[in-house]
């Protein structure tokens, strides 16, 4: 069957990610989390304290940007790609509150997007691709033959999202999760450089109502559909 590059853009905690992983393993194609190499490079710059509550030193994460090297590998066990920074996996890291307070931020930084734009343009270069994120469909992949924009209610994707953090042991509130979904929301739509928006060639889902095998099924017939005609 043609290889396509599909493309699956959308606001914080709509089930990106889940449903990307399902699509490349039914179709045995790549999957790229983007917002997992944002999160990378937040979590590395507050490391470094170049971020903290009250400051963000932007110069010196942009000066020390050469020394961020960022790799997926895949986890035989797992199923999916783990995230490795500088030789070490941080996928448990790059998922604490902490990280997800501070990477909009980070992923509003001009030099940190032409860097990960570069890698994600490299990884997909060979199309079979599922890349998620928040500018995949109007800048990484302009020509992806398959759009999706995912959406759903804040107070949905801020009860998944607290659910799973309460699952992996994180101490977190309902209300600062909320709080989290809310400020990303309006961090990620309102930057200068690839805002979140709507490519005018997308589908758009919300899911706010529909469960994870309708959703997937819906997306797999519309990738039938695109193979088909492409
Ligand atoms: O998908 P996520 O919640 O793990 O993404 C974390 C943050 O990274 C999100 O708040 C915005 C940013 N991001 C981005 O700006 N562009 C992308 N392609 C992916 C994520």
């Amino acid at each position: 069957m043609k290889k396509i590059t599909i493309a699956i853009d959308g606001f914080s905690s709509t089930g990106k990610s889940t449903l990307a992983k399902q699509l490349a393993k039914e179709l045995e194609y790549v999957y790229v989390d983007t917002g997992a190499m944002y999160r990378a490079v937040a979590y590395f710059a507050m490391q470094n304290e170049f971020i903290t509550i009250d400051s963000f030193n932007k110069n010196a994460l942009i000066e020390a940007l050469p020394k961020i090297q960022l790799e997926f590998k895949f986890n035989t066990d797992l199923g999916f790609a783990e995230m490795y920074l500088n030789g070490e996996n941080v996928e448990k890291q790059i998922r604490t509150i902490e990280v997800s307070n501070f990477v909009s931020a980070v992923a509003a930084v001009s030099e940190v997007r032409s860097k990960l734009v570069e890698q994600q343009q490299e990884m997909g270069k060979n199309k079979g691709i599922v890349m998620d994120g928040r500018d995949i469909g109007t800048v990484v992949f302009p020509n992806a033959e398959l759009k999706i924009f995912m959406t759903a209610s804040a107070e949905t994707r801020a009860q998944r999202r607290f659910d799973e953090l309460q699952q992996k042991g994180d101490n977190v509130t309902y209300e600062e999760v909320l709080k989290n979904v809310v400020d990303r929301d309006h961090m990620d739509t309102h930057r200068e450089d690839s805002p979140l928006v709507i490519a005018d060639d997308a589908i758009e889902i919300d899911n706010s109502y529909l469960n994870k095998e309708e959703q997937f099924a819906a997306v797999l017939e519309l990738i039938n559909d695109v193979v088909k005609t492409t």
